[in-house]
């Protein structure tokens, strides 16, 4: 595994890039700040090979930009909770608002930004696991809290992350990783006509303001949410739908049948590239964001990100759980096992 510099956390602390490559010429790209998948290097149909998450070549750009989230791990909850507070034992906990009155993805100073201790490198394995502890009250949420992002590169072109995290008191535990990805290239602009296939009949809405949800489960059925066949992202993004409007595209939580088993929960694909992604996971659901919110601004390599250049799979519990009661609990109890699972792999399009 390869360890190279990638600049620092801004207080001088370094932060480090692994990456982690296979025999088919795969590569990962991970960083210690934020347990952040970088890039994802793959062999395209023409033999070029293709970068296919939105990254920045340094710690430092990373942190400029830390309302994206590009590649990072988000936590301690995932999404959002509705008037950044949530209720925990009969407690009542204050999170940060950071997006209008709500908390989003745990508040602006979580370990998405953070730098991540290495705890265990299996060059065998091609595995590298990354450890943070965060300490009881750190952004609100009662515990103090060992939290584990592994990442494993398979030789059949699979990125596993597991995230693992256990608890002194009962908290919410709901990880998940936040690539941003473009099949033709982290470079080559608007994902609108790659193809999406999600393994969901369902989605939860959200209401008018704010991207939060309603509560309900919605069939996707005749609707714009409906990628139960490949479509082209794009096809209904500038649908008059008002829950496209209200998000400006898509920005749903999608309503996963696995029964807590890892399953496919998304593929897609690029015609161009030939490259085919199959995620697969063991959460109950899936946010799908389809960049709406992405300013333009320079990436790796001078590389121009715009809205919508990036789509991303956000396995997760569903949004702002405590509020509905048809939505599970991310809760832990003290002492108890926190574990998620999910899989990014490419694979060339068979013709
Ligand atoms: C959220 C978006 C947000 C983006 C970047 C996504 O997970 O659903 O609303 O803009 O993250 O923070």
């Amino acid at each position: 595994m390869v360890k190279e510099s990638f600049g620092t956390d801004g207080r001088d602390n370094p932060v480090e890039l692994f990456t982690l490559s296979n025999g088919n010429g795969t590569k990962v790209k991970i960083s210690t700040l934020g347990a952040t998948v970088v890039s994802f290097l793959f062999l395209d149909k023409t033999g070029t090979l293709r970068d296919v998450v939105l990254g920045y070549d340094s710690a430092e750009d990373y942190l400029k930009n830390n309302g994206l989230y590009f590649g990072a791990s988000v936590g301690r909850c995932a999404n959002r909770i509705s008037n950044a507070k949530v209720t925990i034992d009969g407690v009542e906990y204050a999170l940060e608002a950071n997006s209008g009155s709500n908390n989003l993805h745990s508040g602006s100073n979580g370990i998405s930004y953070k730098i991540w201790e290495v705890e265990h490198i299996d060059e065998e394995a091609n595995c590298l696991a990354l450890k943070i502890v965060s300490a009881d009250l750190e952004q609100g949420f009662p515990g103090n809290m060992t939290i584990r992002a592994i990442f494993t590169l398979t030789e059949e072109d699979a990125l596993h992350i597991e995230y693992q995290a256990v608890s002194d008191k009962t908290t919410i535990a709901n990880f998940t990783n936040h690539s941003y990805f473009n099949l033709a290239g982290h470079d080559s602009g608007n994902i609108s006509g790659q193809k999406l296939k999600l393994y969901a009949k369902a989605f939860t809405p959200l209401a008018p303001k704010d991207s939060i949800p309603t509560g309900e489960i919605c069939s996707v059925e005749g609707t714009p949410f409906d990628f139960t066949d490949f479509k082209e992202i794009g096809r209904d993004i500038e649908a008059t739908d008002k829950q496209i409007t209200y998000a400006r595209g898509y920005d749903h939580n999608f309503v996963l049948e696995n029964q807590g088993e890892l399953k496919l929960m998304a593929e897609a694909e690029c015609e161009e590239t030939g490259i085919h992604l199959y995620a697969y996971t063991d959460r109950p659901g899936v946010q799908l964001y389809t960049g709406n919110f992405i300013h333009g601004h320079m990436g790796k390599q001078g590389a121009f990100y715009g809205e919508r250049h990036g789509f991303c799979l956000e396995s997760q519990y569903y949004p702002d759980a405590f509020r509905h009661p048809d939505f599970q609990k991310p809760l832990i109890l003290a002492g108890e096992a926190y574990k998620a699972h999910t899989v990014f792999r490419l694979k060339l399009k068979e013709d």
